[in-house]
């Protein structure tokens, strides 16, 4: 194949290069001059650094996301980038010493890191931000105490980033509760794009792709189209009705191969729901690894794009309500999945109110 591209290449009578996907070097050819005129590391026509913040960066979520980012697993494996880390001066000698392990990683991609506790170095030029931290809920906290804690603590940082941050920078909101902390956010910085402020419900889409795989004995790779609707907590609704399976004998739908709705409308939803929970009793923390992973799923596919044919499932802001939807996303922008089939009143709306849920 590559061959034949070259022969078609070659014919021609422009200048071109092309890149391998997935590979280092960048093959130019000189149509002019039709032999192959170097193979290089693609380094020669490197793009500039990404500015990636990450608040809460000295946490258990931080500490496994900067290298995953360092590592190009968010942004792609050409992509340079320089993280900026935040946290809250009494983890500021922790904080550095995730840098020094960032700088003894030697990281080929890192062009620099700034280990910061103040809020304006830390936002300034940034092109994505995840923010993962905040106020923790603590035992005797009422769900409104940590609200306003998070309250002075994301209208700070809503500031600084829309003061400070690079035009139409990418907002993430990992910190919990996930979606009120992107409200907030949203109302105090009012000049940042709705569409650019979105919250992580990919986890909760990851897990729902896992327990299809292990149900049915299938690669997780080959899973694909569930939604995650609501928000990311245990009154999220997890739904099956549109994903698939790839066998060998083309897409099936979930439902068909699990045969099972009874484990479908309970076993499944209740799992996906309780996941986190479920981690912090195995493991006396909460989930880190795969929270930070899915954070990268989230920017990767939000800037690269959704694959043809697949959705994922994104906390976003339309019209006010910050909700996760099913996305698929193109040139940096996502867009709900609509359709026929596709209205979410029949399937959510009644079941939040037969759960007493407004
Ligand atoms: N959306 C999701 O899917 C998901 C999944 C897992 C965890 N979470 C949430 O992510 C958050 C982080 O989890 P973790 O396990 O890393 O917690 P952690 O306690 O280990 O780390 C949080 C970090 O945030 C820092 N921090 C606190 N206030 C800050 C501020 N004002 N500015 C900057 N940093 C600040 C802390 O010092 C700490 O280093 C929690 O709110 C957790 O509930 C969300």
């Amino acid at each position: 194949m590559i061959s034949n591209l070259l022969n078609t290449l070659i014919g021609t009578s422009l200048y071109c290069y092309f890149q391998l996907s997935a590979s280092p070097f960048t093959v130019f050819i000189d149509s002019r001059n039709p032999i192959l005129v170097s193979l290089f590391r693609s380094s020669a026509m490197a793009k500039d650094p990404v500015r990636v913040l990450v608040t809460g960066a000295a946490g258990q979520i931080g500490y496994a996301l900067v290298p995953m980012i360092a590592r190009g697993i968010m942004l792609g494996p050409d992509q340079p980038v320089i993280l900026h880390m935040l946290d809250i001066p009494p983890a500021a000698e922790a904080l550095n010493g995730v840098k020094m392990e960032l700088v003894d990683a030697a990281f080929p991609l890192l062009k620099g890191v700034i280990a910061t506790t103040d809020v304006v170095e830390a936002c300034t030029g940034v092109n994505v931000a995840v923010m993962v931290g905040g106020f923790p809920r603590k035992e005797g906290m009422e769900r409104k105490d940590v609200m306003s804690k998070n309250v002075s603590i994301y209208k700070s940082q809503a500031s600084a980033l829309e003061k400070h941050a690079a035009a139409n920078c990418k907002v993430l909101v990992v910190a919990n509760p996930a979606n009120t902390n992107a409200l907030i956010l949203k109302e105090y910085a009012p000049s940042i794009p709705e569409k650019n402020i979105t919250c992580l419900t990919r986890l909760d889409h990851n897990r729902a792709l896992g327990q299809i795989s292990e149900k049915l004995n299938v690669q997780v790779s080959d899973v694909k189209n569930v939604i995650i609707w609501g928000n990311h907590s245990s009154t999220q609704y997890p739904d099956v009705t549109h994903a698939t399976v790839t066998t060998p004998a083309g897409e099936k739908s979930v439902p068909e191969l699990v045969k099972d709705d009874e484990w479908l409308k309970s076993g499944f939803i209740s799992t996906v729901q309780q996941r986190g929970a479920a981690i912090i009793k195995a493991r006396k923390l909460s989930s880190a690894l795969s929270a930070a992973s899915s954070a990268c799923d989230h920017i990767r596919d939000w800037v690269c794009g959704t694959p043809e044919g697949t959705w994922v499932s994104m906390g976003t802001v339309p019209a006010g309500l910050i909700y996760s939807f099913p996305v698929t996303c193109r040139n940096g922008e996502w867009t709900i999945v609509q359709g026929e089939n596709f209205s979410i009143f029949p399937v959510v709306f009644p079941l939040m109110s037969s759960q007493g849920r407004s």
